[in-house]
């Protein structure tokens, strides 16, 4: 499974790209605001750290405009996918950049069948948001069982992109549910590697050694 980070922060992209994990970048309006910069010198930065894909997301919600803010992400660097809303005019943008060349990542993925019409659509990455269906009391990760279904059934080369992922265990059941790639928050990565059961054993083994030869 292809592992990406959802962030726009400089830092944790370096620090998550430094420890070898990482296959690309996420970014959405909302992570773009928390760092207060220019979404487009922020992405040409990103892309300087990370040679994988890395999603630059719309802010226009109409097709013509979000066909012209597509192709101006798209110009920044060649490892640009641009993110689209799961809408029926990001369906048509969707079309459109597909055919033009311009990878695509649907976002805003809630339901199986918006899945199936941007992968027939041309998608590269498909988005299924985990966390915030769990959220409104539901399961998320049987999206990503249905999607990974319906892409099987019928050999469509979409990418399942698990996104609104919060916590180790979403991960691990994506992995076992067959999604292509995960996107997660860099905290979710450093938790991984925490495990209590390998500090106490690193701490008996530096214990023995150091009773042993001092
Ligand atoms: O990148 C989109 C997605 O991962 C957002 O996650 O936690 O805001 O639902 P969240």
């Amino acid at each position: 499974m292809e592992l990406y980070i959802d962030t726009a922060n400089l830092d944790q992209i370096r620090q998550a790209h430094e420890l070898g994990v990482l296959d690309g970048v996420t970014t959405n309006p909302t992570l773009i605001a928390k760092e207060g910069v220019d979404y487009g010198t922020r992405l040409a930065d990103i892309c300087k750290v990370v040679a994988g894909p890395v999603s630059a997301e719309v802010i226009a919600t109409t097709y013509h405009e979000m066909l012209a803010e597509g192709k101006d992400r798209a110009s920044i660097a060649d490892n640009i996918v641009v993110k689209l809303p799961s809408t029926i005019d990001g369906l048509r943008a969707c079309k459109a950049l597909s055919d033009q060349g311009v990878r695509t990542n649907m976002t805003l993925c809630f339901q199986a069948l918006q899945a199936l019409m941007v992968a027939k659509a041309g998608a590269y990455l498909v988005s299924p948001f985990i966390g915030r269906i769990d959220d409104i009391g539901e399961d998320g990760m049987e999206l990503i069982v249905k999607i990974r279904q319906i892409y099987d059934n019928y050999g469509l080369p979409t990418k399942v992109l698990a996104a609104s992922i919060r916590h180790p265990n979403h991960l691990l059941q994506c992995a076992l549910a067959g999604a292509d790639v995960a996107t997660v928050p860099f905290a979710v990565i450093a938790k991984i590697m925490n495990h209590p059961l390998t500090d106490i054993g690193l701490e008996q083994f530096l214990a023995d050694y150091r009773k042993a030869f001092g």
